[in-house]
C-alpha cells in the first residue's frame, strides 16, 4: 500500500511516499530555517506563507522522485495536530484536495506519534510493546507505545521542552537558530565537567521533566561573567549543558523502563539527533539489559516519510478523515488513544 504524505506543522514543508509502512519511495523536507533564524525563532505567519507558496513543488518532487503518480497511491496523509495552526492547515488543506481528486482515503495523524514511527522505519525489528522517550521542539514525553496506534503518556516537561531549552541556551552562547546542533558540535570541543549546573527538583510525577531551571542557570552563568568582565569558554558551558540533558534524560527514563517493566526503549523527536543523548541512553541501556532503538539521522528532524510510516498503522486501525478535517494546535497522544 503506497500513501502520499504531508507534514507542514512548524517550518518544514514535507512530503514523502511511504509504502507498507516501511518503504520509504520519497521523502522531499523544504526547510525555512535561514528565514526564520533572521528572528531568532519560528515565525507562524511567515511560516503559512511559505508552506503555501512551496507545497505543490515539494508535492511534486515527492512523486517524481518515487516515480509514481496519483494513480498510483493508495492513501494521503497528512499531520492535523499538534502544531502551529495555520501551517497546519496548508498541508490539510492540500491533503484535501489529492485525496478528493484522487478519491482515496484521508488519514489524519497525529506529529509526535509520527516522530515515534520514525523508528520503525530504521529499526524493521522494533514492534510494540516498548517504551519511547521522544524530545522535541515542542514536546518532552516518556510515553508508553502500548500497540501502533494507542498510547499512555507517563512522564511529560512541565516547562521547556527539550529542544526549547538547547535553543534557549545556544542563544545565550552565541549561536544561531536553531541552536540545538551547534550545541551538539560545540559540545566536542568543551569540557563536560567545567560547570556544574542543577537537576532541577520536579514536584509531582517522578518521571516528569523541568529544563527551564537548567536553562536559567547557563544564563545566568553567562551574564554573571558577562558583568565581571570575564569570559566563559562556550564549548565547556555546552559541553556541561549538554551532560546535564543526558544525565536528567537518562535518570529520568531508565527509571520508567525499570518501574514499569520495559525491556526496549526508543528514542525519538529533533533532539534525537544529539549525539550526546543517543550516546547516553545507548549506554544506559546496555548496561540495564535494555534493547535501544533511535532513528537515522535523517528521520530525527520534521520530515513526511515519518507520517507515512504512522499513517500505514493509522490505516490498518481504521482511522480515517473526511473533508471536515480541522487542524489541532495541542493534542496530547492519550487523547488520540481514547
Ligand atoms: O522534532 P523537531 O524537528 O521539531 C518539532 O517537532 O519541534 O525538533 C526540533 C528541535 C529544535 O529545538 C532543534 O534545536 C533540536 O530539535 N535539535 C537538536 C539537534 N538537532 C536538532 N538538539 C540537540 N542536538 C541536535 N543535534
Ligand atoms: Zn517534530
Amino acid at each position: 500500500m503506497k500513501i502520499f504524505a504531508i507534514e507542514s506543522s512548524c517550518d518544514e514543508t514535507a512530503c514523502a511516499i511511504v509504502e507498507d509502512g516501511t518503504r520509504v519511495l520519497s521523502n522531499i523536507v523544504a526547510t525555512q530555517i535561514a528565514e526564520h533564524r533572521l528572528y531568532g525563532g519560528v515565525v507562524p505567519e511567515i511560516a503559512s506563507r511559505r508552506h503555501a507558496e512551496n507545497i505543490s513543488a515539494v508535492a511534486a518532487a515527492a512523486f517524481e522522485e518515487a516515480g509514481c503518480t496519483l494513480d498510483d497511491i493508495d492513501a494521503v496523509a497528512v499531520t492535523y495536530a499538534p502544531g502551529l495552526i495555520g501551517a497546519l492547515l496548508v498541508g490539510i488543506s492540500f491533503a484535501k484536495g489529492l485525496a478528493l481528486a484522487a478519491k482515496k482515503p484521508l488519514i489524519p495523524v497525529h506529529h509526535i506519534a509520527g516522530h515515534i514511527a520514525s523508528n520503525y522505519i530504521s529499526n524493521p525489528g522494533l514492534k510494540p510493546p516498548y517504551l519511547g522517550i521522544v524530545l522535541s521542539g515542542g514536546h518532552s514525553h516518556i510515553v508508553e507505545v502500548l500497540d501502533y496506534t494507542r498510547y499512555h503518556v507517563v512522564g511529560r516537561t512541565h516547562d521547556d521542552a527539550a529542544g526549547e531549552c538547547f535553543d534557549k541556551v545556544a542563544r545565550t552562547l552565541g549561536y544561531e537558530y536553531p541552536g540545538g546542533k551547534f550545541i551538539d558540535e560545540a559540545a566536542k570541543r568543551g569540557d563536560p565537567k567545567a560547570f556544574d549546573f542543577p537537576h532541577p527538583r520536579v514536584d509531582g510525577c517522578e518521571y516528569d521533566f523541568s529544563f527551564s531551571g537548567l536553562k536559567t542557570a547557563v544564563i545566568n552563568l553567562v551574564h554573571n561573567a558577562a558583568q565581571k568582565g570575564e569570559a566563559i569558554s562556550p564549548e565547556d558551558a555546552a559541553a556541561s549543558f549538554q551532560r546535564t540533558v543526558c544525565e536528567i534524560v537518562t535518570d529520568k527514563t531508565m527509571r520508567a523502563c525499570r518501574d514499569l517493566g520495559y525491556k526496549k526503549l526508543a528514542l525519538a523527536g529533533g533532539v534525537s539527533a544529539n549525539s550526546g543523548v543517543r550516546e547516553a541512553l545507548s549506554a544506559a541501556c546496555k548496561k540495564a539489559g535494555v534493547e535501544f532503538f533511535m532513528p537515522e539521522l535523517k528521520y530525527c528532524g520534521d520530515n513526511a516519510a515519518m507520517i507515512g510510516c504512522q499513517a500505514y498503522y493509522d490505516h490498518l486501525a481504521g482511522k480515517r478523515a473526511d473533508m471536515s478535517l480541522n487542524g489541532v494546535a495541542t493534542l496530547s497522544l492519550d487523547k488520540i488513544s481514547e
